[in-house]
Formats: C-alpha cells, sequence, structure tokens
C-alpha cells in the first residue's frame, strides 16, 4: 500500500508497529512467531477489521481513516497533530474536562474504548472546539451494558491516578464536569460499586 512513501518507525507497542508517513499514520500489526501461524494470521486480520471499524465509528473523534489493507493486516489514518494528553496534563489539568465530554460523547453512542490512557489520547492543535481526539481502538467494542461503561471509566481514573498522580484530584473533578455523571445516573452509580470492588480487591 505505501511501499512507495518514505515510512519512519515512532512507536511500538505489544501488539503494534506505527510509522509516520507522507500519507498520514501507518499502524502495521506484525507477525507474532509464538503463535501458531494460521491463528496469528487470522487474529491479525480480526483485530485490525475491529479497530479501522471502531475507530471509523468513533468520528469525528479520532482519525480519519484514508486507507486498509487486512492481508497486510495495516491501516492507514490522519495524523492527528499536537501533544500526546500525557505531555500536557500535568501543567493543564483543566483539560480533562474536554476528555469528559469526548467519552460521554463515545458512551452515548455505545463506544467502549477499552484503553483509557493519556497516551491514547492527541490534543489536536487544528481545532479550537473539541480538541482532545481519541487513539488506540485495538481493545474497543460496542456495548451498551453500564458495567462496560462503568469499567471503562474505572481505568481511566486509575490511568490518570498512577500517571499523573500529582494533579489526580483535580484532573478527576474536571473530567466529571465533562462527563456530567448526573446524566448518566445508573452508569455512574455501578462506576462507584467498581471502584469499591477494586479497593477490596486490593486489600
Ligand atoms: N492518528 C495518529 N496521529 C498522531 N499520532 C498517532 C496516531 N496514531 C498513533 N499515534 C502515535 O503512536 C503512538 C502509538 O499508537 P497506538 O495506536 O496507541 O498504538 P499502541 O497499540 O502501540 O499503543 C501513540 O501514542 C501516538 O503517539
Ligand atoms: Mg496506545
Amino acid at each position: 500500500m505505501t511501499t512507495a512513501s518514505k515510512r519512519t518507525e515512532i512507536g511500538r507497542g505489544a501488539e503494534a508497529i506505527i510509522y509516520s508517513t507522507n500519507k498520514g499514520i501507518l499502524k502495521i500489526r506484525p507477525v507474532k512467531t509464538y503463535r501458531i501461524p494460521e491463528i496469528d494470521v487470522s487474529l491479525r486480520k480480526h483485530r485490525t477489521k475491529l479497530e479501522a471499524t471502531m475507530i471509523q465509528k468513533s468520528r469525528p473523534m479520532s482519525p480519519e481513516i484514508l486507507k486498509t489493507d487486512f492481508k497486510k493486516h495495516e491501516i492507514l489514518m490522519e495524523e492527528i497533530k499536537g501533544p500526546l494528553v500525557k505531555e500536557v496534563l500535568d501543567s493543564k489539568p483543566e483539560i480533562a474536562e474536554q476528555i469528559g465530554k469526548i467519552i460521554a460523547e463515545l458512551h452515548d453512542k455505545n463506544i467502549i474504548h477499552g484503553d483509557l490512557t493519556t497516551s491514547n489520547m492527541i490534543i489536536d492543535v487544528s481545532k479550537k472546539e473539541k480538541p482532545v481526539r481519541m487513539i488506540d481502538f485495538g481493545l474497543s467494542f460496542v456495548s451498551s451494558k453500564v458495567e462496560d461503561k462503568a469499567v471503562d471509566l474505572h481505568l481511566f481514573r486509575q490511568a490518570i491516578e498512577s500517571k499523573h498522580a500529582r494533579i489526580f484530584e483535580k484532573a478527576w473533578n474536571h473530567f466529571l464536569q465533562g462527563y456530567k455523571p448526573a446524566n448518566k445516573k445508573a452508569v455512574f452509580e455501578r462506576f462507584k460499586a467498581v471502584e469499591s470492588r477494586g479497593r477490596h480487591k486490593k486489600k
């Protein structure tokens, strides 16, 4: 697909390699040699398709999909220009309100992100309104279940508690202003139950 364009590796996670190209961001799921080859091929194809579908469903909070090649396990997407939320949250905890709005919008569409960390959110510098955009839908799924939305919130809270401990309380309060738990009473009640479940487990 992009053999003609230059690619520069910008990231490598457990599942995928991310390249910057002159056409956009290329996410490729490479071979995992520890898997049985047939299973590996179908698993990577399945996950790549699933991620592309979920990114598409999450527009415009997610990047535009420019091209997919499931045989090559590749997704070419719009490059969102701007810093990761991870890089700016400590100095600007108020942007968590924007994150709250975006996650509420995703949950209203029954989209569960599944990996809500501040490395999977980018502040789009080209946008004045709703600048926070989500990436990395590799663990996402569709669900209307209160439990799934509550767990999504729980994971996000844990992520900021561990990576942004100093401003955690502030950021969480801003997040709640954006997410508006009063509009999502059932989810929020379940969230509190999930949180206390987590606390009991830790003991
Ligand atoms: N569409 C995009 N625009 C800009 N940067 C991106 C984009 N997609 C990924 N990145 C960058 O690559 C990193 C890893 O991408 P991600 O999809 O989160 O893969 P992983 O599954 O390895 O975490 C991100 O944290 C971000 O820095
Ligand atoms: Mg990621």
